[in-house]
């Protein structure tokens, strides 16, 4: 696919169903997030592949640390990550740089997911990036191996959109830009 026509035509899926991407998919999804714009080529990301059992899991974490209020709260956490056979978590992990403030390096995170989620909609998947309270909080940080410091940037769901893809949003470019100077 032409990259402006990937880029400008690019939806979200919120139901998400096998199959994933094939291995060789990923590898190129992964590759492009990894050519992300880097200010000091810090790398200060780390990318989590969550898929199969492991989806399971993850819904008990969050179940065990996002404290539902009553049991339909709990269901709805414990089968959140089956929305999708794979997740992606984008997470920064800060690095110190005299130059670079903490946002750049979310910024760098978050053009990362972007990336992949633009190489995504290229090889006929689709995905939906998606934050929360499972992003914020200290306790799935930890259960997932982060720092309660590193930030959990987006659980990128990834699979294949079981409806049809959402027209794309008509933008009035006038609304949103103007010339200075
Ligand atoms: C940082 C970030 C966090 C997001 N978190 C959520 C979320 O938790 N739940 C959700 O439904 N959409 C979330 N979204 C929005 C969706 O990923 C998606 O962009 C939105 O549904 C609009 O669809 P579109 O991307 O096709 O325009 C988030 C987007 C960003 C950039």
């Amino acid at each position: 696919m032409d990259a402006l026509e990937a880029l400008q035509n690019r939806t979200a899926s919120p139901r998400l169903v096998e199959p994933a991407p094939s291995r060789q998919g990923l590898q190129e999804i992964l590759k492009a997030g990894l050519r992300a714009p880097d200010h000091g080529m810090l790398r200060p990301w780390h990318f989590l592949l969550i898929s199969g059992k492991g989806r399971e899991k993850l819904g008990q974490v969050f179940a065990d640390n996002l404290e539902p209020a009553n049991d339909q709260e709990k269901d709805k956490m414990l089968n959140s990550p089956l929305r999708a056979p794979l997740i992606i978590v984008a997470a920064t992990q800060f690095k110190d740089h005299p130059k670079v403030p903490k946002v750049e390096q979310v910024c760098a995170t978050a053009a990362a997911v972007q990336n992949m989620s633009v190489a995504i909609h290229a090889l006929g998947y689709s995905s939906i990036w998606r934050t929360g309270k499972a992003a914020f909080n200290s306790g799935v940080k930890e259960a997932l191996g982060f720092k309660a410091t590193d930030e959990i940037v987006g659980y990128l769901y990834v699979g294949t959109p079981t409806l049809a893809n959402r027209p794309v949003p008509e933008n009035n470019i006038d609304e949103y830009v103007s010339s200075w100077g």
